[in-house]
């Protein structure tokens, strides 16, 4: 087999995605298949074309790596590819929209307002806050409505930190998801389709030392303890299992994907989010799922490579 893995891009999570392509191939090299790492530019297509490989692995994270632009050039150009195909990307990549499809399969997420930027203009900015305390109580979390690694997201625990909060997502783009912030357990679960259907990883439980889940403790090595499995009873470790498999279902997700999920203080697991292309980096969440499965990062994609062709 020769195998594609696709890594960088102009997203702001090229870093990223860097680490997560390089430590991808070296896992499907220790299976013994052939890789070609490369860069998501304008040679990729040419490239593409001349050297058709069997099937292509996205590990880009962020923008075109997320919201379909990559894989529908990849189903275009007739190269199977591992993950959600272009269409259902641009679901799950919409933060506002993958919350509204989740809880309409009957899952708990946290109350939500999503703000546009041209808001401001018509309404000023004070109007604008009191509206959103007024709707949502505070604490309140700004987030990008689409984007990942924490970039631009930042909680509100009093009105004068709204300001900030904002300024940081609208950063991002026109679009700002603000969702109540509910105090408790963050956890990650993987899924993986398989011939019996999607089955669940264990759960990893995040504890970040400064109590903030941010871009630099999801980065840096030491700034932040994992679980897994997580340390939750068996029913919440059920429940979470259960809301994963059920996102990747009303999701239209394939092959891989890992839901961020609050296990809040009543124990209720909460959907916060989705992600098509789960980092693989050594401080990802996903590769600790897979080691407490007491799998292989590489046997596990390299089998997603043969689902992909097949
Ligand atoms: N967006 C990063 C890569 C993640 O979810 O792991
Ligand atoms: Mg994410």
């Amino acid at each position: 087999r020769h195998v594609l893995v696709l890594a960088g891009g102009l997203t702001h999570e090229r870093e990223v995605s860097l680490r997560s392509g390089s430590r991808l191939t070296e896992a499907l090299r220790r299976q013994g298949t052939e890789v070609t790492l490369r860069d998501a530019d304008a040679s990729l297509l040419p490239w593409v074309a001349e050297h058709r490989p069997d099937a292509a692995v996205i590990a880009l994270h962020g923008g075109r790596g997320e919201n379909g632009a990559v894989q529908g050039l990849l189903e275009m150009a007739g190269i199977p590819h591992v993950g959600t195909r272009s269409h259902d990307c641009r679901l799950s990549w919409d933060k506002p929209t993958a919350k509204t499809l989740v809880q309409r399969v009957g899952f708990p997420t946290p109350n939500w307002i999503t703000l546009a930027h041209n808001t401001f203009r018509d309404l000023g900015a004070a109007a604008v806050i009191d509206a959103l305390i007024g709707a949502l109580a505070l604490p309140l979390i700004f987030k990008p409505h689409q984007g990942g690694s924490a970039l631009g997201a930042s909680v509100a625990r009093t009105a004068a930190e709204v300001p900030n909060a904002l300024v940081q997502a609208f950063a991002y783009g026109d679009v700002v998801l603000v969702e109540q912030f509910v105090e408790g357990t963050e956890i990650a679960v993987t899924v993986v389709d398989s011939a019996d259907g999607p089955r669940a990883l264990p759960a990893v439980e995040i504890v970040p030392d400064s109590g903030v889940f941010d871009y630099e403790s999801r980065y840096t090595a030491g700034l932040t303890t994992y679980w897994a499995p997580a340390r939750l009873d068996a029913a919440t470790a059920a429940a979470a299992a259960d809301l994963a498999v059920a996102a990747h279902q009303a999701l239209g997700l394939q092959d891989v994907s890992r839901t961020d999920a609050i296990v809040d203080a009543s124990g209720r697991v909460q959907f916060l989010e989705v992600n098509v292309s789960p980092g693989l980096t050594e401080t990802s969440l996903l590769p600790m799922s897979v080691e407490a499965a007491g799998e292989d990062l590489g046997g596990l994609y390299l089998g997603l490579v043969e689902q992909a062709i097949a």
